[in-house]
């Protein structure tokens, strides 16, 4: 039994990172595929369906829209079956229709599955199974799957899958019913998330833990290649050559209320809340009497880290910008070379990696395909490949040399708050410990640093209960149309932090820049309809922002600072400020980065958008 600490986006039509859900047992099949569905609406939310067998028949159901629509068609109907799978779409490319909804069958309904991921070659199969004779109803990959796999099936189960995964390229996490094996539910996956529950008379399956935590706390994460037989009785695994394996069961220690939002009216405001604890906890595990202490998780030799002479950061979006702001730290506090780089460039770059390279992985998911592309290409050079990862059961922490876990447990909502201090903070503890073993950080600065840390989480709360002062400030600026967000040194990523939120969840236009990069070409934007969000706390580079405030408001550009408590300068140089508590330079980043998540908050709330499923994202991005 393994221990879970806590969990943690070509085709014709279907580009699809989706949540999939199995069940067989008991209780009444619609009502627990539903219900998980819901909790894995963060993945996609464009289209749903279940299918329920109910004795011999498979009734199939799928509507357009979230999965509270298909809710109202299935009450309607009032399945009674005890067996079945469901699905919740997010595609990228082609039409949301009902038809290209899952579950998929072939014509005759001898197979019905769900499916997760793209299927590459699925054009030269449709064309072969065409040839054939097979016709098609839909354009998706997934009825390709369905039709290829009624043809190879006769007989043995897990045969057939075995045969199919040879011919499929690409990658895929499915739930499929089979009309002659009727007490079971087969999976398969490779690429794609699946983990299998285990319950008392009954068995699950879903892209994620969150789904299936009112049911059981007991998991198998299957590997790639995997297949597994799921009935009442319990769970059966092969592998890809379909020899019979088994697989450790893991608890998780997560409790369903945390995948609740606990009266909070969305998701992402209790997430924003909650990050003073996630900082308690990020450090209570890793800081001790003697200081920093990551030898539970990181077994890196002293002469190891000796060798070491650059870091390699790499990942997408926010983690990108929470690396960007760690790149800046680690340079203050080590000799090494360290580099910051987006997963979907840096994969298809040139960039020389081998044994003295520490190649950091930061993906809140652990299952994003461009970061999970990039850390298989580092690892073949020798680097040391660590995952700075919320799911310590995800691909990415499975594939690397080391995990470092954010403490902030699971994260349902589009938008990544806690996430992103929790990564800030275990990526600060990666570079205090290289900088102590590589003795370019001296003890008391070493001190200095873990003691202000300590401080933080009171310092976020009383940054949090400013929530009603950021709301009106929020109200006040919610029908501009273009936002320009400014920051030098570690608050430039903090502006492009701030600046992503607001996009994503309120759909205004938002730029972030260097401050100092501003005369260079976007200050051509500013007018008096156009704030200038600048992030400016009182650090060396203080006075230099300063002056760009004075360039913006020589444009007539409403200014909102965030600033340190007592600023009065600052003050009287804006529209508006919040002010945050002083902490030291290199520490504000956790303290400037709140009344900007809250900020975006506000506005996308006062527009009426929804925020925890903003349109055309999903949250763990498993496609290219
Ligand atoms: C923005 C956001 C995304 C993710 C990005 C990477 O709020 O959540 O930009 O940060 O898709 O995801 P992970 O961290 O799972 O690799």
């Amino acid at each position: 039994m393994c221990s879970h600490g806590s969990i943690g986006r070509r085709c014709l039509l279907p580009h699809i990172m989706c949540g999939i859900v199995g069940y067989i047992g008991y209780r009444n099949a619609s009502d627990v595929l539903l219900d998980g569905m819901h909790r894995l609406e963060y993945r996609g939310y464009d289209s749903a369906g279940i299918a329920i067998r109910d004795k011999d028949s498979i009734g199939i159901q799928k509507e357009v829209g979230k999965v509270s629509d298909l809710e109202k068609l299935v009450s309607s109907m009032k399945p009674g079956g005890h067996q079945g799978i469901g699905h919740t779409r997010w595609a990228t490319h082609g039409e949301v229709t009902s038809l290209n909804a899952h579950p998929h069958t072939d014509l005759r309904k001898n197979v019905t599955l769900v499916h997760n991921g793209i299927v590459e070659n699925f054009m030269e199969l449709k064309a072969e199974l065409e040839y054939s004779g097979v016709s098609f109803t839909t354009e998706t990959d997934t009825e390709v799957i369905a039709q290829l796999l009624a043809q190879i099936h006769h007989g043995d189960a897990v045969s057939s899958l075995v045969e199919l995964s040879s011919r499929l390229k690409g990658s895929y996490a499915m739930a499929i019913l089979i009309r002659d094996e009727a007490d079971r539910i087969y999976c398969i996956r490779k690429g794609s998330p699946l983990v299998l529950g285990i319950g008392e008379g009954e068995s699950f399956c879903a892209s994620d833990v969150p789904a299936l935590l009112p049911y059981t706390k007991d998991f198998i994460y299957l590997d790639d290649g995997d297949i597994a037989e799921l009935s009442a009785a319990g769970i059966k695994t092969w592998n890809s050559q379909g020899e019979k394996i088994s697989k450790d069961v893991c608890r998780v220690d997560w409790d369903v209320s945390m995948v609740d939002k606990c009266g909070y009216p969305h998701f992402m405001l209790k997430e924003i809340n909650e990050q003073s604890r996630v900082l308690r906890d990020t450090l209570c595990h890793r800081v001790n009497s003697s200081g920093i202490d990551l030898s539970a998780e990181l077994t890196i030799s002293s002469a190891e880290v000796a060798a070491l002479k650059k870091v390699h950061i790499i990942a997408c979006g926010t983690s990108y910008y929470a690396s960007l702001v760690a790149e800046r730290f680690m340079e203050n506090i080590t000799d090494l070379d360290i580099r910051v780089d987006i997963a979907s460039e840096y994969r298809y770059r040139s960039i020389v990696t081998g044994k003295d390279t520490l190649a950091v992985f930061v993906s809140q998911s652990g299952e994003t395909a461009d970061t999970l592309a990039a850390e298989r290409l580092v690892k073949k050079t020798g680097a040391t490949c660590i995952a700075v990862t919320n799911n310590p059961n995800s691909t990415l922490a499975r594939e690397v040399d080391h995990v470092l876990q954010l403490m902030a447990g699971p994260e349902i909502g589009v938008a990544a708050t806690k996430t992103f201090s929790g990564q800030l903070a275990v990526l600060y503890l990666l570079g205090l410990f290289l900088g102590k073993q590589r003795g370019t950080l001296s003890t008391s600065q070493e001190e200095k640093f873990l003691s202000e840390f300590a401080n933080l989480p009171y310092k976020i709360d009383t940054i949090l209960m400013k929530h009603e002062e950021i709301r009106i400030l929020a109200e006040k600026f919610a029908d501009s149309r273009n936002f320009l967000f400014l920051g030098r040194g570690l608050s430039f990523p903090i502006a492009m932090e701030g600046a992503l939120k607001l996009k994503e969840i309120s759909y205004i236009h938002a730029e972030a820049y260097a401050a100092g990069e501003m005369k260079h070409g976007p200050i051509a934007l500013l007018d008096s309809e156009v704030p200038v969000v600048v992030i400016n706390p009182r650090d060396e580079l203080y006075e230099k922002t300063l002056s760009n405030i004075q360039e913006a408001r020589a444009r007539r550009a409403p200014i909102i600072s965030v600033i340190t408590e007592g600023d009065v300068v600052s003050q009287k140089n804006a529209q508006a400020s919040v002010s945050v508590p002083a902490t030291e330079n290199d520490l504000t980043p956790f303290l400037t980065v709140i009344p900007l998540q809250l900020f975006a908050y506000y506005v996308a709330r006062h527009r009426g958008c929804d925020i925890d499923q903003p349109r055309n994202l999903a949250k763990s991005v498993t496609v290219e």
